[in-house]
């Protein structure tokens, strides 16, 4: 008989509250890998200590596993008979031992058949290693938690023709070859640290070198290891990691620690990279480009995902989390810093641009539905679910929030301290701020709540100019929506970035009731009760605000601004973030009249001040090419429907589309000129102005493609065959594909001859049908599940078809039949066996179904409720199920 999972077991919660430090710790371990291509024999040898008052009594010693086969154990070197210890599914437990001892462990495991790719597994025919969160106890017996650091020396065996190189953490100390085809390394690891970090790298890799001085002058070897193949791939990747280096040094003062830094790209992944100490693993998409293969958009990923490991090795190795609840002390810090990182090699305002998308968009709707949770979550079913936007992005922006009130001198102090501090332990986030204060001497007692409480906070703005009195009022009411398990919330503290415009859109000097001296430009207002009031004073007339510059918060703000004000912040405002954020304001704005006016029958036109507003950013001379494409770009479909009580995405969809269309058909002409006066960049650079250049020109293609005429689409396809960079061929591409006609057909055919060998660009190739706006595109997805291109168990794959078509596809996903939710629930039931991380990230597509109308949430519940119902379901895929139906906070 098969079990229900959710009927007989449900999985159990982990809560923070319950958190106790460990009986035991384990100082040293030597582990020695054989690897086989039928079982594969892991021997551990764990030097094990109590870390409690024995005098109260022996405690058991528990130590996880996971699908490993117990091969025998021993306790300081006499083997342990069965009535000795318990074996569980999860767990070896060890009732009686002395206070200092050394156990020996021997257990079998067949990387090749798994599939989850947590703990040891095959890629590309090369074994490797994923072991956060929990992926160490899949292959010895472990205390697998952060706070049990220990010392390790790894030996591996493999066949030496077919694993030529052998890989571990730190430095290796031995190689050799053995008797036959084997052959061994050994590599010892001299920083303690928790087995999440543990990693081991066997296969054919070529290996790419360079070095890194430090500013101590100690030489780093810089390693990265990929498929023969790509060896020509990695210039980028190692020009990133060495600015990342530098940049740690200058900015943190964090000098790299190891002789050797090794990085080793995979083609099966179900992240971006991981920071295992001194060897990191990536996905082969954060490594691999050339200009021919990889866009603009992917040199950046590569930048920021290289920055965002090599950081962790102090914001997470040197200094790591108690506990996984605490994942964001490491996650949120590390995000920060690679976003500011990103930001000093590039464009700033683009970046925060980019970020700012990023957070509203995704998170801004994790926090609205039933997956809400704080920063810091206060339990969870699957610690693999909570890799969230908000664990990482909300996390940076509470980070961002803290640099802000110290500014970036009493930060920097506030993270000396912290590193010095807390080096080599295991934390929590409480500790990161503790130090920040203490260095500051400053009481964040009250900005603390962000990291324990969920939601995502609205700021209610309301104006008065008093002529009469010269002064100009500000009135602030903060409010948080509920969240899952929790109903009302403390009032936040919020610095409000907030900045006053002149008739000639001037900063005012800004001067508060009581003060002596006005402050030119921007001032932070700290917001801290529910209802606060500023009174500026001195105001020779009625400005217009500029509220939330640089978006200084992760918050909401509603305010009644006219059309004509925003207009106003678009042309003037001296935040370049808040003349973007004006347009795509107003943009919103319109959209939802559009839709409003669709309902009652009226025609749809656009506004000819917002044309105007555009018109005038496409010629200016303040804003930079990179700026100006970013204004023009139309705030994405899901961003939208944060602002519609009833999600409607196919009105969404098509209120964008008219107004794309009427965008281009007033301002053709302009766009055209531009795109021709940006169409030949030169050689090919990832500079910030080329980059700008390449993103405006195609901002404007894509605009004139919506004009649906021949001589634009056949400048399209010139530009996808005659492009010598595969960003301005995917942006033709990506036209192309939107439109109906023999011309996408083409390009879609000569795309995959000339990239079929290319498994990146083949990506892409699955993302771009998946994402087309046109009818026929679930019938195209599905065709391509069968292609010979796709494999289910390849996350890449997955995430580029079918998470492509969930998540950034809602016109086609929320088809009114309900044949996208049928396809994604059928999708489900065959990956979760295969990859159930994979296959939670998709489920959530349906976490938000109390926000559609009734006969779309009838349809999704059904799917949820057919998932529910699969034997044997996931851990992962069980949690998102369950409470997206129980919750009842995304109902309106
Ligand atoms: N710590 C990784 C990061 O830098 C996250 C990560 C990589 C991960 N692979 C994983 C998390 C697998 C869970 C499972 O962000
Ligand atoms: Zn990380």
């Amino acid at each position: 008989m098969t079990k229900l999972i959710s009927q007989l077991d449900p999985p159990a919660t982990v809560y923070l509250k319950d958190y106790r430090a460990p009986d035991y710790g384990i100082e040293s371990v030597e582990l020695r890998f054989d690897l086989g291509e039928e079982t594969t024999r892991v021997h551990a040898r764990l030097h094990v200590t109590s870390q409690y008052d024995r005098a109260t009594g022996v405690r058991p010693l528990v130590l996880d596993g996971h699908d490993v086969v117990l091969k025998s154990v021993t306790l300081d070197g006499r083997p342990l008979r069965t009535e000795e210890y318990t074996l569980n599914p999860a767990s070896l437990i060890i009732p009686q031992l002395p206070a200092r001892c050394t156990l020996e462990i021997e257990t079998e495991i067949r990387p090749q058949d798994n599939t989850t790719l947590m703990g040891l597994y095959k890629s590309s025919g090369n074994f490797c290693t994923q072991c956060e969160a929990q992926g160490f106890r899949r292959m010895t017996y472990f205390l697998d938690r952060p706070d049990v650091m220990a010392r390790y020396t790894t030996t591996i065996v493999a066949d030496r023709t077919q694993y030529p190189v052998l890989l571990s953490n730190g430095n290796c100390v031995a190689q050799g070859t053995m008797d036959g085809q084997r052959h061994f390394a050994t590599w010892q690891d001299p920083f303690p640290k928790p087995s999440y970090l543990f990693a081991l790298v066997a296969g054919d890799l070529a290996r790419i070198e360079d070095e890194f001085v430090t500013r101590s002058g100690r030489k780093v070897l810089l390693h990265m290891f990929v498929q023969q193949h790509n060896a020509h791939k990695c210039q980028h990747a190692m020009a990133s990691l060495k600015k990342a280096m530098h940049w740690d040094e200058v900015v943190y003062g964090c000098e790299y620690d190891l002789d050797v830094y090794m990085v080793v790209a995979v083609d099966d992944f179900n992240m971006g990279a991981m920071e295992n100490k001194g060897l990191n693993v990536f996905n082969s998409k954060y490594v691999l480009a050339q200009p021919e293969t990889a866009t603009d958009m992917d040199y950046q990923g590569i930048e920021g995902v290289i920055g965002h490991e090599y950081f962790h090795n102090w914001s997470g190795n040197r200094v790591t989390c108690r506990d996984w609840f605490q994942l964001s002390l490491k996650e949120g810090f590390t995000v920060f810093r690679d976003q500011e990182f990103s930001a000093d090699m590039g464009s700033r305002g683009v970046k925060r641009i980019q970020d700012v998308n990023a957070l509203r968009s995704h998170q801004f709707r994790e926090d609205a539905g039933p997956m809400a949770h704080p920063v810091r979550p206060p339990s969870y079913v699957e610690i693999n679910n909570f890799y969230t936007m908000t664990v990482y992005n909300k996390g940076a922006e509470v980070v961002r929030m803290l640099h802000g009130l110290l500014g970036a001198s009493g930060f920097r102090k506030g993270t000396d301290l912290y590193f010095s501090r807390h080096d080599g332990q295991a934390v929590t986030t409480d500790d990161f701020v503790a130090a920040l204060e203490d260095a500051n001497a400053t009481d964040f007692s009250q900005f603390r709540r962000w990291y324990s409480q969920a939601g995502t906070p609205v700021l209610h703005i309301q104006r008065a100019y008093s002529a009469a009195e010269r002064t100009y009022t500000l009135r602030v009411r903060q409010s948080c929506p509920a969240t899952p398990g929790q109903e009302h919330k403390q009032p936040f503290h919020i610095p409000l970035a907030v900045g006053l415009l002149d008739a000639e859109g001037q900063d005012l000097p800004l001067r508060l009731s009581g003060e002596t001296a006005s402050v030119p430009g921007t001032r932070v207002l700290p917001i801290r009760n529910e209802d606060e009031t500023f009174v500026f004073i001195d105001v020779p007339h009625a400005p217009v605000p500029s509220l939330l510059r640089g978006f200084s918060a992760p918050v909401k703000i509603e305010i009644d601004l006219t059309d004509a004000e925003r207009c106003f912040l678009m042309g003037h405002d001296s935040d370049a973030f808040n003349r973007w954020e004006a347009g795509q304001q107003l943009a919103i704005k319109i959209i939802l009249r559009l839709i409003d006016a669709e309902r009652a029958g009226r025609p749809w036109v656009l506004d000819a001040a917002f044309i105007a507003a555009m018109e005038k950013t496409l010629h200016s001379n303040t804003l930079d090419q990179a700026m100006i494409a970013q204004v023009l770009s139309l705030p994405s479909e899901s961003y939208v429907a944060e602002f519609m009580p009833v999600i409607d995405p196919q009105a969404i969809h098509t209120a964008l589309r008219f107004m794309r269309r009427s965008l281009a058909q007033a301002l053709g002409a302009a766009m055209l000129k531009i795109y021709e006066a940006n169409a030949h960049a030169g050689p090919y650079s990832t500079d910030a102005h080329a980059m700008g250049q390449r993103s405006l020109k195609n901002v404007c293609l894509g605009y004139l493609m919506e004009l649906e005429d021949p001589q634009f689409t056949q400048r399209c396809v010139r530009q996808f065959h005659d492009a010598g960079n595969m960003t301005d061929q995917m942006a033709a591409l990506h036209a192309l594909v939107n439109t109906d006609g023999a011309e996408r057909t083409a390009a879609l055919a000569a795309f995959y001859e000339q990239w079929r060998d290319d498994a990146l660009v083949m990506d892409k190739w699955l993302a771009i049908q998946a994402t087309s706006r046109l009818p026929t595109t679930l019938a195209a997805v599905k065709a391509l599940t069968s292609h010979p291109v796709f494999n289910i168990k390849n996350p890449n794959k997955v995430r580029a078809l079918i998470g492509s078509f969930c998540h950034a596809n809602p016109a086609r996903f929320h088809a009114a039949s309900g044949e996208g939710y049928r396809f994604i629930g059928d999708f489900i039931r065959t990956l979760d066996p295969i990859n159930p991380q994979v296959a939670a990230r998709l489920v959530a597509a349906f976490s938000l179904w109390r926000r559609y109308d009734p006969p779309r949430q009838a349809l999704m519940r059904e799917q949820l409720q057919r998932i529910l119902a699969i034997p044997e379901l996931s851990r992962d895929v069980y949690e998102i199920v369950s409470k997206s139906l129980a919750d009842k906070a995304g109902m309106i």
